[in-house]
């Protein structure tokens, strides 16, 4: 079998997606009922949904090489038909090489394929292995890469050892994880098991999603002496997504180590707090406000999960460039941007206005009358009803029976 012909023995067609044009696996052909979800039917696994996580992939890469301004290598170790890598390659400035890689044999011939219709055989490389097989052969010296994309099925948990041992002292690390049941508190045991902290079933439970992995990641990279930072996440359709640069050194472990600790909430009354103490030893567990017993989310990530600059460079790079859901992206990255020195989780007005048996106001009418109550308030991009305020829980819901009473 030669590059140009893979052999590809199932439907396909071509997509554009981004500046590049990509074989696909023709989803349709792999469908027999409507409910059936197309992309794990086919061969080889490719969601035309992910193009905003691509998108937005594309963005933040280009924003971490201005930072560190040199020659970037790139590698994506669960890379299918390996449209990920080949827009790295393509539309990002500074990119000198990528390596895809796919254990499912057939995903990586498409990839070679793909990246030989586009042109790029010279600085994208595709390999057939085990992701984590494939990571050891870069995890020494001179060999580590740049930037690393883990783009799994579900959880990225698997691979995060070698792909911290095989990027770079301030390196770039990416992150999808879609096993939302576990990280959003469906399957706690499953989350506890994989990611080392508990998850709570809140309202805002798309943040504690982010950090869960973020704590994870932390945590994994502290073993291995390295300190991280989150430069942006989000959390959008049915995933989320964090973006970390790494440092090397015990200190730098320990810092990061520092951002570690609890939530806590009482689902009596919506009050939140954190503690960065072990609850057990140093909190009551009863709700400051109503005495309730409270619950508990952690250990997980209590430091930043998304840095004001580090988005504005991809705002920046957002605005130079012409995506099919560009609209989308610039009001995503407006809100991540305005909430990045917010506070820890967010208050769900439908969620509020239900338990006070109110009828829910338009959420910007919510966020003048906090503000004129002297409590800084914002939008989040976690939930289009969600607002982020240090306002106590009892003082919202307040100012809400007021401002329903006055209506
Ligand atoms: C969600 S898909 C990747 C999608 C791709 N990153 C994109 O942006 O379109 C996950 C891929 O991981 C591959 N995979 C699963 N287990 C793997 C492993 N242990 N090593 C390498 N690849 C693996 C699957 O074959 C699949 O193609
Ligand atoms: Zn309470």
């Amino acid at each position: 079998m030669t590059e140009t012909n893979p052999n590809i023995d199932f439907p396909t067609e071509i997509i554009e997606e981004g500046k590049v044009k990509i074989l696909v696996p023709k989803l349709k052909a792999f469908i027999k009922t409507p409910s059936e979800y197309a992309p794990s039917k086919a061969p080889v696994f490719y969601n035309p949904v992910m193009e905003l996580n691509r998108d937005l992939a594309v963005l933040a890469l280009q924003a971490y090489q201005r930072t560190v301004n040199h020659e970037i290598s790139v590698c994506e170790p669960l890379a299918s038909c390996g449209i990920r890598g080949i827009r790295f390659a393509t539309e990002v400035k500074g990119v000198q090489k990528v390596l895809i890689n796919d254990i499912n044999e057939k995903a990586s011939q498409l990839a070679r394929y793909n990246v030989q219709m586009n042109g790029l055989s010279k600085r994208v490389t595709v390999k057939n292995e085990d992701a984590n097989f494939f990571l050891a052969h870069y995890g020494a010296p001179r060999k580590r890469f740049d930037a690393i994309d883990i783009d799994p099925f579900g959880s990225p948990v698997p691979y995060l050892d070698s792909a911290i041992r095989a990027l770079r002292n301030g390196g770039l690390l990416a992150l999808t994880a879609t096993d939302m049941a576990p990280l959003c508190g469906v399957h706690p045991k499953a989350c506890i098991r994989k990611y080392g902290g508990k998850p709570l079933r809140t309202e805002y439970c798309h943040e504690l999603a982010v950090r869960l992995l973020a704590g994870c990641l932390a945590t994994t990279a502290a073993k291995h002496d390295i300190g991280i930072s989150v430069v942006f996440s989000h959390s959008t359709n049915h995933y989320i997504r964090i973006y970390a640069t790494t440092k090397y050194g015990a200190k730098k472990a320990d810092e990061s180590i520092k951002n570690m600790g609890y939530i806590l909430h009482c689902f009596n009354c919506f009050h939140r707090e954190t503690t960065k103490e072990h609850f057990t030893i140093e909190h009551s567990g009863k709700c400051s406000e109503c005495g309730s017993k409270m619950s508990t989310a952690g250990p997980l990530w209590l430091g930043k999960i998304s840095d004001a600059e580090f988005c504005q460079l991809i705002e920046k790079e957002a605005n130079k460039r012409k995506f099919k859901l560009g609209e989308r992206i610039g009001k995503i990255l407006t809100l991540i941007k305005s909430e990045t020195e917010t506070p820890i989780t967010y208050y769900v007005v439908d969620k509020l206005c239900d338990a006070l048996t109110l009828p829910v106001p338009a959420v910007k009418k919510i966020l003048n009358a906090l503000e004129k109550e002297g409590f800084p308030a914002f939008l989040t991009h976690f939930n289009p009803k969600g607002v982020k305020s240090n306002v106590p829980a009892m003082k919202i819901k307040e100012i809400l029976r007021e401002m329903l009473s006055t209506d």
